[in-house]
């Protein structure tokens, strides 16, 4: 386990994030991460969350200090917006699997990690308008419990459960950050061939036939961080979709 000083200092070495800031318990780190200067990229860590946000306002569970709850606030000029929300859980999946390379994580549309079917990790995305620029990526990953309230259990696992071993949050938030980092570089400059690749292959929905929005079936010929082709040319922007649904007959 290494300590927060040590984390800082390689965050510092090898990142664009400046510091960490950790706290045993805040209502939410998205909350956390909303106070401070532009241009003050950081990494909020909490061992609990008192009020921890899901997607749609949805409550996000945790096992106190068994879990990760972070919030990565960069601030950077993406050519395309657009693509951050998609191209985030790739970042995440990276980490996880060099944690527990024996576990192959999927993709399920829009940002959520699955193992075994059951959801491991979910990303949510908060921007202001009037900081455009400056995004807190919150990141809920269930790392080491094994147990989860009656409502989650047959659809959420965890690190450990999958991997049958612990798994040191730190050197994961390490990970983590360095990924995002790293593809938001990639993001910058144009070179997405790599985390597009494993985007598309843990997505595993190209050939398939799916339901977008609730939109009759039909199969998936492309996608990629910004639209999605169905068969017949007909291209949709992913920032208007809700839903990728697997046909399953
Ligand atoms: C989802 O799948 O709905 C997204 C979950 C995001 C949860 C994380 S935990 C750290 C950060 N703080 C929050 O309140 N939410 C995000």
């Amino acid at each position: 386990m290494l300590q927060d000083t040590q984390i800082e200092t390689l965050l510092l070495a090898s990142t664009r994030f400046r510091g960490l800031v950790h706290t045993p318990s805040c209502d939410s780190t998205q909350l956390l991460a909303a106070a401070g200067p532009e241009n003050d990229d950081r990494v909020f860590w909490a061992d609990h969350q008192t009020s921890g946000r899901g997607r749609r306002d949805r409550v996000w569970h945790d096992e106190p200090a068994t879990d990760l709850l972070l919030t990565l606030r960069v601030t950077v000029r993406l050519p395309n917006p657009a693509a951050l929300p998609a191209a985030l859980p790739v970042a995440v999946l990276e980490a996880c699997e060099l944690a527990a390379p024996e576990c192959r994580l999927r993709i399920k549309w829009p940002n959520d990690l699955l193992v075994d079917g059951r959801k491991l990790c979910g990303v949510l995305i908060d921007r202001d308008s009037a900081r455009p620029d400056t995004y807190r990526i919150g990141i809920g990953l269930n790392v080491n419990r094994t147990r989860f309230p009656a409502e989650l259990e047959a659809i959420a696992t965890s690190l450990a459960l999958a991997s049958g071993r612990l798994c040191d949050r730190s050197e994961l938030l390490l990970a983590v950050a360095r990924g995002v980092d790293r593809l938001l570089r990639e993001l910058c400059t144009g070179s997405i061939a790599t985390p597009l690749a494993l985007f598309r292959e843990r997505l595993g929905l190209i050939g398939r036939m799916v339901t977008v929005d609730g939109a009759p079936a039909a199969r998936l010929d492309d996608i990629d961080f910004e639209h999605l082709t169905l068969a017949g040319g007909r291209r949709v922007p992913l920032a208007a979709v809700q839903s990728i649904r697997l046909e399953r007959r």
